[in-house]
Parts: C-alpha cells; sequence; structure tokens
C-alpha cells in the first residue's frame, strides 16, 4: 500500500505553466519539422500524406502523449522511476525509453554542429555554386563507404563541443534555466519559419514547389509504406517514447493533461504544415530557375537542409541573410529538442540519486552525449548516422511504445489512469482512450515493428555490409539488455 505522507516537495519545478508549454512545445518542434515532414509529404502522396498523419496523430500519438504526460504527472518522477512506481520490475520500460532518447541526442547534436558550421558559412554562402560538393566533400569529407572511418573530422568534433556547451548551459539548472531558454528557442524558430514560408511563397516560381507539396496522391493511401512513415513520423515529431515528456510533466504539480496534451500537438503540427510551405516554395523557385522538376529536387533529411534548401538561398537576392535566417532557425529550433534529451535522462539521475546536484549530473550526461556522438564526426559519421538513426526510429521507439499503452492499459489500467486525468479536468478524456492504450496502439505498433523487421531481414538497410547491420541491431538490442537487467537487479526500487 502507498503510504500517504505529506512531504516536503524539493522537486524541481517549471515557474510557470506557460513556461511548460513552452518546454513541451519546444521540444516536440525541431528540425524533424522542418526536414522531416515536407519531405515525407512530398514523397508519399503529397496532400493525401496528411490523411494517415493526421489519423495516426488523433488515433495513436495524442493518446500516447496523454499516457506520458499523466504517467509524469502523477507520479512526480523521470521515466525509470515513474514506471518503477508502478512494479519495480517495470522500471525497464523507463531504462528502455531514456537510452533510446539518449542514442537520438547523441546523433542530433551532430546535425546541429553541421548547422553550426553552415551558419558560418552563411556569411558568404560558401556553397554556391555547387552545394552537393560543399556538403558531402567540404563539410563531411565524407569516405567511399561506412568501412573507412578515415579519422575524425576536427572541424566537425570542434563544433559538436560548442553545441554540447550550448546544450550543457541550457540545462545546467534545470527547469529554471530550461525556463529562460525556451522563452527565445520556441518562439524565434516559429517566427522565423513563418519569415520564410512568406519569402518562399512570395518567389516566382513558388507555386509549382506548393503543388507538388500537397496535390493529393490518393493511391498512396493504400501502400503500407506511407502508413509506417507517417507513424515513426509522428512519435519522432511529438518526442514521445523518448521519457521526456514525462519527466517534463513530472515538473508540474497542476496541470490540465488532455487540454495540454492537444495544444501541444496540434501547434506542433500546425508549424510543420507550414515549415511545409516554406520549403516547398522556396524549391519552386529554384526548380524554375533551373528548368528542373520540383521532384527532381525535393530530397530526402540532410540533402534537403544541407544540399536542396541551402542552394535555394544562394539563388535569392541577399542570399547570405537568408541564409543566416535559415541556419539560425535550425540551430534554434534543435537546441531545445535536444536538451529536452538531455533532461530526460539528468532526471532520471537526479530522481535516483538525490544527494548529487544538478549540474554535476547534466556536465555528467553532457559529456557521455558528447562522447557517444564522436563515431559521428568520423568521416564516415554520414553513414553510421543514417544507419542508427533507421533502427532506433524503427525499433528503438516504437517498442518502447508498445512496452507503455501495455503496462498502462493491462497493467496499470487505463481506466484507472483515465480517472486521475479527469479530476479537476476541464476537457474530460472518454473511454476511447482506454481502447486506443489498450488495443489500437499496441496492435498498430507491433504490427509496424514486425513489418519493418520482413524487409529489414530480406535486405541489408542502406545497402551496408553486414557487420554494420550488426551495429544497428545492437543499437536496438542493448537497451533492451540493459533494461531488462535494471528491471531483474534486486533491491528497492
Ligand atoms: N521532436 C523533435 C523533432 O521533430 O525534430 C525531435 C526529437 C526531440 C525527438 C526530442 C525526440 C526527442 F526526445
Amino acid at each position: 500500500m502507498v503510504k500517504k505522507k505529506k512531504r516536503k516537495t524539493t522537486r524541481d519545478r517549471w515557474s510557470s505553466h506557460w513556461i511548460f508549454l513552452f518546454a513541451a512545445i519546444g521540444s516536440a518542434v525541431g528540425i524533424g519539422n522542418v526536414w522531416r515532414f515536407p519531405y515525407l509529404a512530398g514523397k508519399y502522396g503529397g496532400g493525401a500524406f496528411l490523411i494517415p498523419y493526421l489519423i495516426v496523430l488523433f488515433l495513436l500519438g495524442i493518446p500516447i502523449l496523454i499516457l506520458e504526460y499523466a504517467l509524469g504527472r502523477r507520479m512526480q518522477r523521470g521515466a525509470v522511476g515513474a514506471f518503477g512506481k508502478i512494479n519495480s520490475k517495470l522500471k525497464g520500460v523507463g531504462v528502455n525509453a531514456v537510452f533510446v532518447g539518449f542514442i537520438v541526442c547523441a546523433y542530433y547534436s551532430v546535425v546541429m554542429a553541421w548547422s553550426l558550421i553552415y551558419f558560418l558559412h552563411s556569411f558568404r554562402v560558401s556553397w554556391a555554386p555547387n552545394p552537393k560538393e560543399f556538403f558531402f566533400t567540404n563539410v563531411l569529407e565524407i569516405s567511399s563507404n561506412i568501412r573507412f572511418l578515415d579519422g575524425i573530422n576536427w572541424i566537425i568534433f570542434a563544433a559538436l563541443i560548442a553545441v554540447w556547451v550550448l546544450i550543457y548551459f541550457c540545462v545546467w539548472k534545470g527547469t529554471k534555466s530550461v525556463g529562460k531558454v525556451v522563452m527565445i528557442t520556441m518562439p524565434l524558430p516559429v517566427l522565423l519559419i513563418i519569415v520564410m514560408a512568406i519569402r518562399g511563397i512570395t518567389l516566382p516560381g513558388s507555386l509549382e514547389g506548393i503543388l507538388f507539396y500537397l496535390t493529393p496522391n490518393f493511391r498512396a493511401l493504400f501502400d503500407i509504406q506511407v502508413w509506417n512513415a507517417a507513424i515513426s513520423q509522428i512519435f519522432f515529431t511529438l518526442s514521445i517514447a523518448f521519457g521526456i515528456m514525462i519527466a517534463y510533466a513530472s515538473f508540474n504539480a497542476e496541470m490540465q493533461i488532455k487540454k495540454d496534451a492537444w495544444i501541444i500537438a496540434v501547434i506542433n503540427s500546425a508549424i510543420s504544415l507550414i515549415a511545409g510551405f516554406a520549403v516547398f516554395a522556396t524549391l519552386g523557385f529554384m526548380a524554375a530557375r533551373q528548368g528542373l522538376p520540383v521532384s527532381e529536387i525535393a530530397a530526402a533529411g540532410p540533402s534537403l537542409a544541407f544540399i536542396a534548401f541551402p542552394q535555394a538561398l544562394s539563388l535569392m537576392p541577399f542570399a547570405a541573410l537568408f541564409s543566416l535566417i535559415f541556419f539560425i532557425t535550425l540551430i534554434s529550433l534543435a537546441i531545445d529538442s535536444a536538451f529536452s534529451l538531455v533532461e530526460s535522462v539528468s532526471t532520471v539521475f537526479s530522481d535516483k540519486f538525490k544527494k548529487l546536484s544538478k549540474p554535476w549530473i547534466a556536465a555528467g550526461v553532457c559529456f557521455v552525449g558528447f562522447l557517444t556522438g564522436i563515431i559521428f564526426t568520423t568521416r564516415a559519421g554520414m553513414y553510421f548516422l543514417d544507419l542508427v538513426d533507421h533502427f532506433v526510429t524503427n525499433y528503438g521507439l516504437v517498442l518502447v511504445g508498445v512496452a507503455e499503452c501495455v503496462v498502462i492499459g493491462w497493467f496499470y489500467g487505463a481506466p484507472r489512469l483515465r480517472r486521475y486525468i479527469n479530476r479537476d479536468a476541464d476537457w474530460k478524456l472518454g473511454k476511447w482512450w482506454d481502447f486506443s492504450i489498450k488495443y489500437l496502439c499496441p496492435a498498430v505498433l507491433l504490427y509496424l515493428v514486425i513489418a519493418q523487421f520482413v524487409v529489414d531481414v530480406t535486405e541489408n538497410y542502406g545497402g551496408y555490409p553486414d557487420w554494420a547491420i550488426w551495429i544497428g541491431w545492437l543499437v536496438v538490442l542493448a537497451p533492451i539488455a540493459v533494461s531488462v537487467v535494471i528491471s531483474l537487479w534486486p533491491g528497492k526500487r
């Protein structure tokens, strides 16, 4: 039985509810909104992609976000402690979430390091006229394939140090410092995205790009790949299954769980949509200038942010100004997402080791995060980043999502948590939520993992050699193994 003893709480607290909203939106809105969402929409059916995207958002994304907020608020612990309070054998679910988040942070910070390098080159728009070569040869100095590490690229290494110092000074005092930083890093990039969207739409040729972005191809809805893409995007974009939203909610003494989850999710997706306009209007302009179809220019992930978009910027009037704006946007978008990942880990340690001071814990986490990221600063770093990202987002994340739903749906009891959510709630949560958490989410997510597994065992992802694929599997299995050991470790919780 839980003894109800009033204890003076020393838990870190957001200084206001607004700050919590800013921090949570800051975590959700990241580089993923600017490069991943528009690219997926363009590739998977244009406007029709919005249909699976929104269905997944409402049926899976928001319910799991509500679950995480409720858990964090209810248990007043980070991910590990929150699951541990349900049953100490369940701590592993939290460990896995935080571990996966930590790996994402290790490479997310490297993408920030690239952005920082581009920011410095923006003053002279150094990539014009050859942005592809600039990215691969000048910035990454990429090796011929994943077999050749070819040593560390010291410029990226130095930029990575700078990024981690930046992250550290955002999180070193926990909610106090984070609260101040998010007042700038949340609204600034949103404003800049709006500026870029307006700028993009007013460029000649932008309409072609926007049409490419939004013209619906309803046949895409019958393609399972499209649904997979929508699900992994929703997880990534809402920052769910990383332990962050649990930690952030645990710093609230009061919150409107359902209402807050809706506000955060809707704002996040609205920003993705607007970012799509900025990106495709600009690519349309470039396509028109070069006499190419937009589809040839709309490239994936890093290529979009570091090749196609910079090239388009270099063709604009005031190229240096808009390049600076774009890379400030990327960095400020990414920083609050990156430090939310650090917060998720530090919260777990400060829950456990109450005597350790926050700045020291944060320093330790940042240092290990930096060390882990070094592999991505080698000349084969981009290949490793691609590989690790594939395995972590397709398996690590989704499996954590399944585990969270199973624990709450089948073990803790979805109706029980829903009753808690509905106490003093302005917006009541209906019974459909229980159904979503108990059946719908785990079934869909499991199906997704299995479908992806079938693909990954039949062909090597990205054509990488077997040993590299094993590294990918290791990145999935190591957190699971550690979680199991910690869960089964004898002792009190
Ligand atoms: N939500 C961020 C984005 O879309 O870029 C990425 C992210 C941040 C994922 C934080 C996970 C996370 F914990």
